[in-house]
């Protein structure tokens, strides 16, 4: 029942959301500015494995880092985004800490001060320059900050989760100061990135295999939000609603279909407990074409 109503409410407002925005030619789709920023200098620190497994799982190899796998609630606004960035650049940040550093950065933060947003109307709706977000974590960086309703980190999240009534709407308010956990020092607690870069579809495995999951924009069509499980692959005639972002953590093989394996940000609800597999090595709904990472500071 609870899953029943959690895709109405999810399928309901993209409807309505889309119903408002005729989708119209806005012309190209600007989202790849700037190619192989500053991709240089790599840290020493990590052991480069140049052979590209069959089958990779970022939980498994770095299995400390508890953020990888984790699911979060993006309340199906215009903000994937920002919850798949943070994301990586956490599980990254972890992983060049060997776990030292083990939560979320703050995508209240990211969404509320950077001044990024996506855009709202035509083919591009939905969609950010992810170059301009890392660009943002490596002059300003990002607080930590959890999930909605805890206060874990300085900044965490105040997006209602899909399928909770709205009690309040939500008003992105950018704070200098530490709300959750109060006893953080808000100008201390920013973590940065040293650089960033785009990855070429030829680098995705080398990249995530060795320095951790990448983020990934895709068209998102009706038929995805009632995908279970299996490879996902689009159906002929879904109707296009957005651009979407999530995590990808792995890839493998699954009756004869590569794939790979993303964390999306709806919720455990939805998908293979908030996962999901897409076909891999045809660029699929345009996975493969705007992927970007970066790489944690040294300290
Ligand atoms: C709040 O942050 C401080 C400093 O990082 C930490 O020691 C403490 O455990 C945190 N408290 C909670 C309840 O998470």
């Amino acid at each position: 029942m609870a899953k029943i109503l959690f895709l109405a409410s999810i399928m309901l407002l993209s409807f309505y959301l889309t119903e408002q925005t005729i989708i119209s030619d806005v012309g190209t789709i600007m989202l790849e500015v700037g190619e192989n920023v500053d991709k240089n200098a790599r840290n020493p620190r990590y052991v480069l494995d140049t052979k590209v497994h069959k089958e990779f799982d970022a939980r498994k190899r770095w299995p400390k880092c508890k953020t990888i796998g984790e699911v979060l609630n993006d309340g199906n606004n215009l903000y994937s985004w920002a919850y798949a960035n943070a994301a990586i650049f956490s599980d990254r940040k972890c992983i060049a800490t060997n776990g030292v550093f083990n939560q979320f950065l703050s995508t209240e933060e990211l969404i509320s001060c950077s001044g990024i947003k996506a855009i709202e109307n035509g083919i591009s709706k939905g969609g950010v320059d992810q170059l301009r977000v890392w660009e943002y974590f490596k002059s300003h960086g990002l607080v930590s900050g959890g999930k909605y309703n805890t206060d874990d980190g300085c900044q965490p999240s105040k997006i209602l989760p899909i399928g909770n009534l709205p009690t309040t709407l939500y008003k992105p308010e950018c704070k200098n100061r530490c709300y959750g956990n109060k006893t953080i020092d808000y100008n201390h607690d920013h973590s940065k990135v040293s650089h960033k870069y785009k990855i070429s579809y030829e680098d995705i495995q080398k990249e995530v295999q060795n320095y951790g999951p990448v983020s990934v924009q895709f068209f998102l069509y009706y038929d995805f939000y009632l995908y279970r499980n299996g490879v996902y692959s689009k159906t002929e005639n879904s109707k296009f609603v957005r651009w979407q972002y999530a995590k990808l953590i792995g890839w493998g093989v699954e009756n004869g279909v590569d794939y790979w394996l993303l964390v999306n940000s709806w919720g455990k609800e939805w998908g293979q407990n908030g996962l999901f597999k897409i076909k891999r090595g045809t660029n699929e709904c345009s996975i493969e074409t705007a992927i970007y990472a970066g790489e944690p500071e040294r300290k």
